[in-house]
């Protein structure tokens, strides 16, 4: 694990509350692996020392980039860094994804849950089709980003405006009732609210494939010693900052 002031290299309001944040690394963009965060302190925040966690959305010639939502005190924060500025960042941090896929790699994900899938995407060799869900189309992000990855993309809206309407379930259900008649394998990879997670690792199971399901708990130290992020599983409580944040889907109590 690394700690270090990074210098920030840009710092896009790419509307909807939602930004990407990119600074300079060489050490971390080398090291991290999907699925893995950073535990960022937020500077105008520096008197409380309390940092904030954010996936890695992608790690690539030296550059780590996060994709963040404003929602509260420290993103608000975050918000007035400027391109030049130093941030203190840990990482990387955490148990992330497998890099390594038999057959097509299902990514499913909504909101800011797309962030850690981008850097998989980039890291996986198998075919992969990315799951996306929203409320509207606006809640679609980094379609760009995947496109530019030669990721397949299946959308699903709650209204309608983009792709399917309703769930992204419906989508992925197809997707993995096809796969099946073709008798191809797959696994699922997952990040995004709760019932999403539910839902994908329910999949997993029923279907007897591997599952990878990305926990979003509060944190606190990011780095086991303060027991806020606990998750429970099979094998009791479990750290999501250190036994997590990807499970599997069997290990997971819900
Ligand atoms: C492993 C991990 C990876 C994450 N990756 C990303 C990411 O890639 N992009 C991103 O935008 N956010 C990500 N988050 C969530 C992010 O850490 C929180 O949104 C952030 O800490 C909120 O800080 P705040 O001070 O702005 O909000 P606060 O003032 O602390 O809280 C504002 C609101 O956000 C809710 N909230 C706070 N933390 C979380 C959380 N962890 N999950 C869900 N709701 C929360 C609070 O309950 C409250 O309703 C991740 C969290 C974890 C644990
Ligand atoms: S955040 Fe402190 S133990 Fe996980």
């Amino acid at each position: 694990m690394i700690a270090q002031n990074c210098r920030t290299i840009e710092h896009n309001d790419i509307g909807g509350g939602y930004r990407y944040l990119v600074f300079e690394s060489p050490e971390m963009a080398t090291a991290m692996i999907p699925g893995q965060f950073v535990h960022i302190r937020v500077p105008a925040l520096e008197e409380s020392a309390l940092r904030r966690p954010f996936s890695v959305f992608d790690a690539a010639d030296g550059l780590v980039t996060v994709l963040y939502k404003t929602v509260g005190r420290g993103t608000a924060a975050l918000n007035g860094v400027k391109v030049g500025d130093t941030v203190n960042v840990m990482g990387p941090l955490g148990h992330g994804f497998p890099v390594k896929c038999e057959g097509t790699a299902l990514l499913v994900g909504g909101g800011y849950g797309v962030a850690p899938l981008h850097l998989l995407a980039r890291r996986l060799a198998t075919p992969k089709i990315l799951f996306i869900g929203g409320r509207t189309k606006d809640d679609l992000l980094a379609l760009d980003r995947f496109k530019k990855l030669g990721v397949e993309i299946r959308a699903a809206t709650n209204d309608g405006s983009f792709g399917e309407k309703g769930f992204v379930t419906i989508p992925l259900d197809a997707a993995i009732a096809e796969l099946k008649t073709k008798g191809e394998k797959f696994a699922l990879f997952t990040c995004g609210p709760d019932g999403l997670l539910k839902a994908v690792a329910d999949r997993a199971i029923a279907n007897g494939v591997p599952g990878h399901i990305s926990m979003d708990r509060h944190m606190i130290c990011g780095v086991g010693a303060c027991y806020a992020c606990i998750q429970k599983t099979v094998r009791g409580n479990s750290r999501c900052c250190i036994e997590g944040p990807v499970f599997r889907s069997e290990d997971l109590v819900w």
